[in-house]
C-alpha cells in the first residue's frame, strides 16, 4: 500500500509518496479502498505543524482527509456501514490519510455515496459541505427567506454555502475577486462584489455574514447586520478566538464530524444542488507536484478542487 506521509512539520519538501501497512482496525473505523481524495487548505497548514498541540510529535503522519471509495472491512461495533459500500467522508485530524491507496476513518465521518455522483465529485464535498452546512445552519441558524453575504463565495467551503443557502430558500450575496463577478453571479448571487468591497454600500442587509477566508473586519461585517443578525467566521486565529467569546454577534466555527450532517450534504449532491468544480485529477503517483503547485498558489487564483485518484 502507498500513501502520501510526511516524517517531520514543514513545507512542500518533507511529502513523500512511501509504503505503508493500515493499523489494525478499531471498532469504530472502517477500512476504505480509496478511489478517489481531494485536496484542502487545511491539509498544507497541519502539515507545516500549524495544529501540533492536537496532531502530536509522531511521525510519519500521513496526508488527506476527504475522500471516495468502497469499503473493505468494518469495526466489531460498526452497523451502519458494510464491507462492499460505496462511500464519501473524512479522517479525523489527528489520523489523516486520505492520499493513499486505503485509509481508516471512524464510521461516524463516513456515509454512503449516492449512486449518482462519481467517486471524485464525492471526494471534492465533505470537509466544505459540512463546515459551509454548519456555519450557516447549525450555528447561523439561518432560515428560509432570510439574506446571507458569503465573503469569498467561489472558495470550496464559500461556493458550498452560496449552494446550500440558496437551497434553504435564503437570498444570498457575497464577495469574490473582480475577474470572478460574473461566475458567481451565475449561481444565483445578487449583489456580487469584489473582495475590497466598501461595506457602507451593503449596510443593514443581512441577517447572517458568512467569512470563509481573507478578512473582513468585524465592525464591517456589524455595519453589514441586520438587528439580531449574526456574523459566523470558519477561520479559527488567535484573534477571532478571542473575539468570539466576548458577547455580541461574532462567532467563530469549527466543523465537527456529526453523521447526520454529513448525510444530507451527500444527499444534497446526490440531487445535484451541491457540485463543486473540479479543476485537476491527478494519479497518487503524481499527487506531490500538483500538491506543491496547488500550495505555492497562494494568493492567486485557485479556485476548484484537486482531486488524487490511484495510480
Ligand atoms: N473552521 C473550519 O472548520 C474550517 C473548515 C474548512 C476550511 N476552513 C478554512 O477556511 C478557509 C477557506 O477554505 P476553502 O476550502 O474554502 O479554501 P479555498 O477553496 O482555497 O478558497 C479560498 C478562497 O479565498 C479566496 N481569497 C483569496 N484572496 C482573498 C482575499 N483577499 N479576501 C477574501 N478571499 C480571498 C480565494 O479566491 P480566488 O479563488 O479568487 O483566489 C479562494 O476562492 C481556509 O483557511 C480553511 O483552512 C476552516
Amino acid at each position: 500500500m502507498k500513501r502520501i506521509q510526511y516524517h517531520q512539520y514543514g513545507g512542500p519538501e518533507v511529502m513523500r509518496l512511501e509504503d505503508f501497512e493500515p493499523a489494525p482496525l478499531g471498532p469504530d473505523e472502517v477500512l476504505v479502498r480509496v478511489r478517489a481524495a481531494a485536496a484542502n487548505p487545511m491539509d498544507f497548514g497541519i502539515r507545516a505543524g500549524r495544529m501540533k498541540y492536537v496532531t502530536g510529535r509522531r511521525f510519519p503522519r500521513a496526508m488527506g482527509y476527504d475522500f471516495a471509495g468502497v469499503v473493505e472491512a468494518v469495526g466489531d461495533r460498526v452497523t451502519r456501514l458494510h464491507v462492499g459500500d460505496e462511500v464519501l467522508g473524512g479522517t479525523p485530524i489527528k489520523s489523516a490519510g486520505a492520499f493513499a491507496d486505503v485509509v481508516v476513518a471512524q464510521e461516524k465521518g463516513v456515509v454512503r455515496k449516492p449512486g449518482n455522483l462519481s467517486f471524485e465529485d464525492a471526494a471534492a464535498i465533505p470537509t466544505v459541505g459540512i463546515t459551509a452546512l454548519q456555519a450557516l445552519i447549525t450555528k447561523g441558524r439561518l432560515q428560509p427567506g432570510q439574506a446571507v453575504f458569503v465573503h469569498s463565495c467561489l472558495g470550496g467551503v464559500g461556493r458550498s454555502a452560496v449552494q446550500i443557502a440558496l437551497a434553504h430558500q435564503a437570498m444570498v450575496a457575497g464577495s469574490c475577486r473582480g475577474s470572478a463577478r460574473s461566475e458567481a453571479r451565475g449561481l444565483g448571487m445578487d449583489p456580487v462584489v469584489d473582495f475590497d468591497f466598501d461595506p457602507a454600500s451593503l449596510a443593514g442587509g443581512f441577517d447572517l455574514v458568512l467569512v470563509t477566508a481573507g478578512t473582513l473586519p468585524v465592525k464591517a461585517a456589524r455595519t453589514m447586520l441586520k438587528p439580531g443578525g449574526r456574523i459566523i467566521s470558519i477561520l479559527p486565529t488567535p484573534a477571532n478566538l478571542a473575539r468570539s467569546v466576548l458577547p455580541g454577534p461574532f462567532q467563530v466555527m469549527t466543523a465537527r464530524p456529526v453523521t447526520k450532517d454529513l448525510e444530507e450534504v451527500a444527499r444534497a449532491a446526490g440531487r445535484g444542488t451541491l457540485r463543486l468544480p473540479i479543476t485537476r485529477t491527478v494519479p497518487l503517483s503524481q499527487a506531490i507536484p500538483a500538491l506543491t503547485e496547488l500550495e505555492q498558489k497562494n494568493g492567486t487564483a485557485k479556485r476548484g478542487k484537486l482531486i488524487i485518484t490511484p495510480n
